[in-house]
């Protein structure tokens, strides 16, 4: 496994600093406080094709690896977690559609994703089903050529934003065989909207509730076989599980870049504080965790890239990378002391943010099931 970037990895780094420098950074607190979604930022980022990123160049996409993509995801999150996620949300089903989709619908929905002409959304939770994912009741009865969609769906990231869904629905009684995945297109009649969550943080991603009353949605949207829906789901996240790490990864590396650069200027007791080695342990700390991280995240990058199993490193890198997420952001609040309880500076908005990676994309509590379930195999 490669310890270095390569300088395309490296040139593209770069050029995504620079982006997120003068297009992300001047902006979108704004966006943050108005709970606005930041599309004029989306539509620069689809001119740099960054909208598709992994999605072969044939579809539309970038065609980029995995360990890149993460490097991209890292970079954004520094700046903006909203960006990163919806960014990396649009991206779930262009993945599912590629993996599992039929040439019609690669023609079509993966096209039109891959390009950022539309912007996608997944949607397998419910209110009554959140880490028991299976358990979801949203019904969708095969009535001729439609499927008949009736349930409510929740926490569906890009939520009115989005054009194209990738819903998962119940078609038949078995638990896990019993769930199927369709796209479902907005403005389909009777598809709504529910209520949209006012978060902690990420008021710029939105998240909203989807509602389909007696909604006829094309047989012909079904990904997949009938029944197949879970195990997509399942691959899906196992990959969303590494760009959540990665996301955590760029989270935790911007709080240490701020609280390393508090530290050198504030001065008490007649001595910058990044002379106090209570200081020091913590930044310390706080450098070692994300240097951990970030290495767990390239190897869970790396076996994908290779087609090797990852399913239990890309669990193990989410929970690491978040955990440290939240550890490194509570730390930059604490080296920025009171400063660094007030929105004048960036630490607390980042250590708001950090909590979300422990929970989205599987709590950090069922990946350590999903990593036990595999030792103990
Ligand atoms: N790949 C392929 N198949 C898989 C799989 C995987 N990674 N994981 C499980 N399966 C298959 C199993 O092999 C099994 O198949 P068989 O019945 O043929 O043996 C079937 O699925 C059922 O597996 P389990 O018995 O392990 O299923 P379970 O009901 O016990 O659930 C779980 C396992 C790990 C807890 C799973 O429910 C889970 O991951 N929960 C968390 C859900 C989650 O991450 N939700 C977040 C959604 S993201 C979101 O909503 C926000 C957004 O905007 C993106």
């Amino acid at each position: 496994m490669p310890f270095l970037l390569t300088e395309e990895q490296k040139h593209l780094q770069e050029t995504i600093h620079k982006f997120c420098i003068s297009e992300i950074a001047p902006h979108i607190l704004g966006y943050e406080e108005r709970g606005e979604f930041p599309r004029p930022i989306f539509e620069k980022l689809r001119a740099l094709s960054l909208t598709g990123m992994m999605t072969p160049e044939k579809y539309g996409g970038a065609g980029l690896d995995f360990s890149t993509y993460a490097l991209v995801i890292e970079e954004l999150a520094k700046y903006s977690l909203s960006v990163a996620v919806s960014l990396s949300v649009t991206g779930l089903p262009q993945n599912i559609i590629y993996r599992f989709g039929n040439e019609d619908q690669k023609e079509t929905y993966l096209k039109e994703l891959a390009t950022g002409k539309k912007l996608g959304a997944f949607s397998l939770s419910e209110s009554g089903s959140g880490s028991d994912a299976a358990g979801l009741k949203t019904k969708a009865e095969r009535k001729g050529p439609h499927y008949i969609l009736n349930g409510t769906k929740c926490f569906v990231t890009n939520g009115k934003e989005a054009d194209i869904y990738l819903v998962f629905v119940r078609t038949s009684e078995d638990k896990t065989k019993g769930v199927s995945a369709l796209i479902v297109e907005k403005g389909t009649p009777g598809f709504s909207f529910g209520k949209q969550e006012k978060k902690m943080a990420l008021q710029s991603s939105p998240t909203m509730e989807l509602i389909f009353k007696d909604c006829a949605v094309p047989a012909k949207n079904l990904v997949g076989q009938e029944g197949q829906g879970f195990s997509i789901a399942m691959q899906a996240l196992e990959c969303g599980r590494i760009t959540m790490g990665a996301a955590s990864v760029g989270v935790a590396t911007r709080a240490f870049e701020e609280a390393r650069n508090y530290a050198k200027i504030r001065t008490q007791f007649g001595n910058p504080i990044s002379h106090f080695q209570a200081i020091q342990m913590m930044l310390a700390d706080m450098a070692t965790s994300i240097e951990y991280s970030r290495l767990l995240v390239q190897k869970a990058a790396f076996l994908k890239d290779h087609n090797l199993p990852f399913s239990q490193i890309a669990s193990m890198a989410k929970t690491v990378a978040s955990d440290t997420a939240m550890q490194v952001t509570t730390k930059a609040v604490q080296i920025f002391g009171g400063n660094g309880y007030c929105q004048e500076y960036p630490v607390e908005r980042l250590m708001r943010e950090a909590k979300v990676l422990q929970i989205v994309e599987g709590t950090n509590q069922i990946q350590r099931l999903i990593i036990a379930k595999e030792i103990l195999r």
